[in-house]
């Protein structure tokens, strides 16, 4: 795997265009990112992919785009004013504040996951751990909340606070009934959602890994709560290998080990529908071109699971700051739609057609960060080509931001190549580029990660023909212009490059 750092890799982000940081001209904020020019158009065709994937090529789930400020009530019956906390220790002398547990951990390189306040507290004594900035004590371990306070209107009463949400899955839960009663789901089925999430993380870090402002992309899968087998669940998932961290073997401190999901089923860790899913969402990344060698699926400890959770599986990606949760699949059970039931006094119950009775399904729940994908993504498509002398950004076609690079030649065969960046552009993402030499050319079109480049040269007046090239092996083919659309076209649909043109030598 790639030897950079994530501070070099937030340098290139910064450089070619892709995330810069936040307010930079005020000093910057810490944990908030603006996506820049190339980065915008990565972040959408990961959005997009996803959203085809989950949504628009299935018949049963369903779209949602619920509002950002939600009403106190909402976080009150799902259980994050009062849960939703990270461990917080103060610097008596600076005043920094850090999270206690990160603290312990980059500290004493142990694993603290699911550790409570009190334990966390007592590492710190015993290690006689002190502030990593200025070397002064620590105050004691509290509770820090993570949900954002904001004030709604002119009146400044308890009741007028909302908050920034800090999940996007709660605003289906509350908009659980107006999709059942507007769209005539049938069970199992799920509610999907892409946005944006807020977290006052006490120390954000690891550029766009742990941020205050965040997308997520989210689907709530609703099940019959007593259904043992998942009719989609097909060889796909149950034969899907991947290097899998069970609590028992982290217990241990032993290695993961190679599995079958169907192994993880026959051992009773997950139900079916969860195995559908979990292996659904670990084979979308696959697909998209993560290399397998850098993902792993842990299995939540039992100390670790949120509140709402009886089981939880994380991806996990192999990063330069070691092995990080890109994507959460937890069993929800009935809590979410029993503590809105509860709270907001309305039903949440459906009608079963099979048993004729009301029945409160169960759900699983498949959470992506757009963010953590993002840097999934670049992070692993980053190439340092030593032979060629410049990076190569290994995307996969449907996430590159820009498919198509157009070049003249020399300046004068301009008013050609114009004419072909006008007829590409109205159905691809395009840039033209005419300085430099076509070296040089080439080269920033690989560091951007463009698929394909077209050369206009002075043969294109002659035979009306161009040449493509394919960035991941720099061949080239010599294709007719009255063709050069469609064969682009198949190009992003995956076909093989050799086949679509006469190689040159
Ligand atoms: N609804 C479940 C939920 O929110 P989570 O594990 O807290 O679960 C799900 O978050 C995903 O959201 C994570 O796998 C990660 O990709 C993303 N995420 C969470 N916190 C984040 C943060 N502070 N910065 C960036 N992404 C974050």
């Amino acid at each position: 795997m790639s030897k950079l750092s994530i501070d070099d890799l937030a340098i290139f982000c910064k450089k070619k265009g892709f995330v810069f940081p936040s307010t930079e001209i005020y000093g910057g904020m810490a944990g908030f990112f603006d996506y820049g020019p190339l980065g915008v158009e990565l972040k959408n065709n990961i959005k997009n992919t996803w959203w085809k994937t989950f949504v628009q090529n299935r018949e049963d789930v369903y779209g949602l785009d619920g509002s950002l400020i939600s009403s106190g009530k909402i976080w009150e019956a799902s259980g994050h004013l009062s849960s939703f906390t990270d461990l917080l220790t103060q610097c008596k002398k600076c005043h920094k504040n850090h999270r206690a547990d990160q603290l312990v951990e980059d500290k004493l390189k142990i694993n603290v996951d699911g550790l409570s306040g009190e334990s966390i507290n007592k590492l710190l004594k015993d290690n006689n751990l002190k502030c990593p900035e200025c070397k002064g004590d620590l105050t004691e371990v509290k509770s820090f909340n993570l949900m954002f306070p904001v004030q709604i209107g002119a009146d400044i009463t308890k009741d007028s606070t909302a908050y920034l949400r800090g999940e996007t899955a709660q605003m289906i839960f509350v908009a659980f009934r107006n999709v059942v009663e507007s769209s005539r789901v049938k069970l199992p089925f799920g509610i999907a959602q892409i946005g944006k999430a807020f977290r006052n993380e006490i120390a954000p870090r690891n550029f766009l890994f742990r941020e205050r402002e965040f997308e997520q992309m989210e689907i709530e899968f609703f099940v019959k709560p007593d259904e043992k087998k998942s009719p989609l669940l097909s060889k796909r998932q149950s034969d899907l290998e991947f290097l899998f961290y069970s609590e028992e073997a982290q217990a241990k401190e032993s290695h993961p080990k190679k599995i079958k999901m169907s192994e993880l089923l026959k051992e009773k860790l997950l139900t079916e529908w969860h195995a559908y899913w979990l292996a659904e969402s670990y084979l979308w990344f696959v697909e998209l071109g993560v290399n397998e060698n850098n993902l792993r699926i842990r299995q939540h400890t039992k100390k670790e699971l949120s509140h709402y959770s009886s089981a939880t599986f994380d991806v996990e990606y192999n990063f330069p700051f070691g092995w990080k949760e890109i994507y959460g699949n937890a069993n929800r059970g009935q809590f979410d739609l029993t503590q809105h039931m509860k709270h907001s006094k309305q039903s949440m119950e459906l009608f079963d057609e099979d048993t004729k009775q009301k029945i409160l399904p169960a759900v699983i729940e498949p959470s992506f960060g757009v963010d953590r994908a993002f840097l999934t993504f670049i992070y692993d498509a980053y190439h340092d080509d030593k032979e060629r002398g410049n990076v190569v950004l290994k995307l996969h076609y449907k996430l590159a931001p820009v498919k198509v690079g157009i070049f003249p030649l020399v300046n004068k065969l301009e008013e050609k190549a114009k004419e072909i960046y006008h007829m590409l552009r109205e159905e691809f993402v395009c840039l033209y580029d005419r300085s430099g030499s076509i070296g040089r050319r080439y080269a920033r079109a690989d560091e951007i990660g463009m698929p394909y480049c077209v050369t206009i040269d002075f043969e294109t007046l002659e035979d009306k023909s161009v040449t493509i090239r394919e960035r991941d092996t720099t061949k080239q083919i010599r294709v007719k212009l009255s063709e050069l659309k469609h064969i682009l076209e198949k190009l992003l649909k995956g076909e093989e490059f050799g086949k679509l043109g006469k190689l040159i030598k």
